[in-house]
């Protein structure tokens, strides 16, 4: 008999989690449990009726309100768990082209930086062995998004620095000294490199014992999906996934049934390892 096992994605009742969620259902097996997270009752309830209305549900889908931005909730939805085999940190906040930074940076950095440290904290020591610990960040957290004089900010960087970092950056956005920082305009830029370091340092700090029981942290890039986060940014989806085709590669690598240790603390686009730092010297 097959051991249950026990996925939660965050920020779940729409776009790519609610998608993920969806299709970790599918793949996985009748005596496991899939936990659809979000910040909201009513949506997280509405999202897991029209789910289990569908067609096609293996494992057991359950809503849990989680508000990423509260770390004593994350803490304490965790300890309550005990054990988890697969955690994805994927809630993002609503950013706006017509807002100035200073009006969105607060909720964008507390739901995509502080909600993807507290879930990297809370639920890093309760993966089980063989588990998946997956933040969904971009192809833009690389360092070749930032000007070269803040690489090292991020590069090699402990996870209390990379804390710090965004921090610094944020007040730097509040006091007007972020752009003569370099730190570029469009604050998705910083707050997604900052997401891929946070999970390159905590895959540094569990390398080994990882690799060796076959469990994975890494980042992953969903591609242009439209969905409610991209909708304001981009006029042209012709060549937009939908949330459905975009979670196949990132289901495919979650359930996969080894590690690959190329792509061990590495931000995975399509399985392929997208480059932390530009091979040749700018
Ligand atoms: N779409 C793209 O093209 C694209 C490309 C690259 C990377 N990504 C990344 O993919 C991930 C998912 O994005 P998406 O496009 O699916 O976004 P989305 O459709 O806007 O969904 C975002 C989800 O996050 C939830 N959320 C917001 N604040 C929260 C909080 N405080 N606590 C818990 N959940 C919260 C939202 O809940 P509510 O419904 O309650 O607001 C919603 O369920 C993000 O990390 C995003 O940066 C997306």
């Amino acid at each position: 008999m097959t051991a249950q096992r026990v996925a939660l994605v965050t920020g779940a009742n729409q776009g790519i989690g609610y998608a993920l969620v969806q299709e970790l259902a599918h793949r996985m097996n009748p005596e496991d449990l899939v936990l659809l997270t979000g910040r909201n009752p009513e949506r997280v309830t509405a999202a897991v009726d029209e789910l289990n209305r569908g067609s096609g549900l293996q494992a057991r889908v359950e809503g849990r309100v989680l508000d990423v931005t509260d770390g004593k909730a994350v803490a304490q939805l965790a300890a309550t768990l005990a054990s988890v085999d697969i955690v994805v940190s994927n809630a993002v906040g609503p950013l706006e082209p017509g807002k100035t930074p200073v009006e969105q940076v607060d909720e964008f950095v507390d739901v995509a930086n502080l909600g993807a440290q507290y879930i990297l904290r809370s639920f890093g020591p309760i993966l089980r062995p063989g588990g998946r610990l997956i933040v969904v960040a971009s192809s833009l957290g690389t360092l070749e998004h930032l000007p070269e004089h803040l690489w090292s900010t991020f590069d090699g960087a402990s996870l209390e620095d990379i804390e710090k970092a965004v921090e610094e950056w944020r007040t730097a956005v509040h006091d007007g000294t972020a752009t003569a920082q370099g730190w570029p305009e469009w604050i998705n830029l910083p707050s997604k490199v900052a997401q891929v370091a946070a999970v390159r340092a905590v895959a540094a700090d569990r390398r080994a014992a990882d690799l060796a029981t076959d469990t994975l942290v890494a980042s992953v890039c969903p591609g242009l999906v439209d969905t409610r986060a991209s909708r304001p940014w981009f006029e042209d989806f012709s060549q937009a996934k939908s949330p459905a085709d975009a979670v196949q590669p990132i289901a495919d690598l979650i359930l996969a049934d080894h590690v690959d240790p190329a792509q061990y603390g590495e931000l995975v686009r399509d399985g392929e390892v997208v480059p932390w730092k530009p091979s040749t010297p700018r």
